[in-house]
């Protein structure tokens, strides 16, 4: 959906297909397993600890709509900005530690690129969680789909003490 550096697109063809109707993803970042072939079908649980990258997961999934992404403005080289979302474009590690970045070729054209794909796939996420929080206090993997009221309540509980970490 966005750039993300250390995201697993490349190798997400590598990991095994999915067993069960939920996936988990632990590391959430860009979420490249959930999102890739026809996985972001299933029950989707991103957890992430980061706040400012589930801030932007938060916004996608409960949120935004196409025209919140399309009306989203291009960047221009050389100007400055703080979006974190803007900053995790600049493909580099370092970026992480950035407060204001200021934009570069490569940082505009993935944004551009980015914007595209978000307003194209927005409809796949719209049915995923996001929790944030550490994946150790993910929700257990086995069997949610079989108890699916517990699970989902385990989940709800789960969320609210985990969103004021
Ligand atoms: C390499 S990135 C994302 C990989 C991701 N699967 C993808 O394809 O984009 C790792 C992410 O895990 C998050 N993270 C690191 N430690 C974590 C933890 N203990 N619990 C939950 N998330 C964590 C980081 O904030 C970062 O966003």
């Amino acid at each position: 959906m966005f750039y993300y550096y250390g995201r697993k697109k490349q190798i997400a063809k590598y990991y095994p297909v999915p067993n069960y109707n939920t996936i988990i993803e632990p590391f959430a970042g860009a979420a490249a397993y959930s999102l890739y072939k026809n996985n972001w079908k299933k029950k989707v649980i991103l957890i992430e600890k980061d706040k400012k990258v589930f801030d932007i997961w938060n916004w996608l999934i409960y949120s935004a709509t196409v025209d919140d992404i399309k009306k989203m403005p291009e960047l221009k080289i050389g100007e400055k900005s703080s979006e974190f979302l803007h900053i995790v474009h600049a493909a580099t590690k370092m970026a992480f530690h950035f407060k204001t970045i200021k934009v570069t070729q490569i940082l505009a054209r993935n944004w551009e690129i980015s914007r595209r794909v978000l307003a194209e796939n927005l409809y796949k996420i719209k049915h995923w969680k996001i929790i944030c929080g550490d994946y150790k206090n993910s929700p257990p993997a086995c069997g949610m789909g079989k108890k699916k009221k517990r699970g989902d309540n385990f989940l709800r509980r789960r969320k609210s003490r985990l969103s004021t970490l």
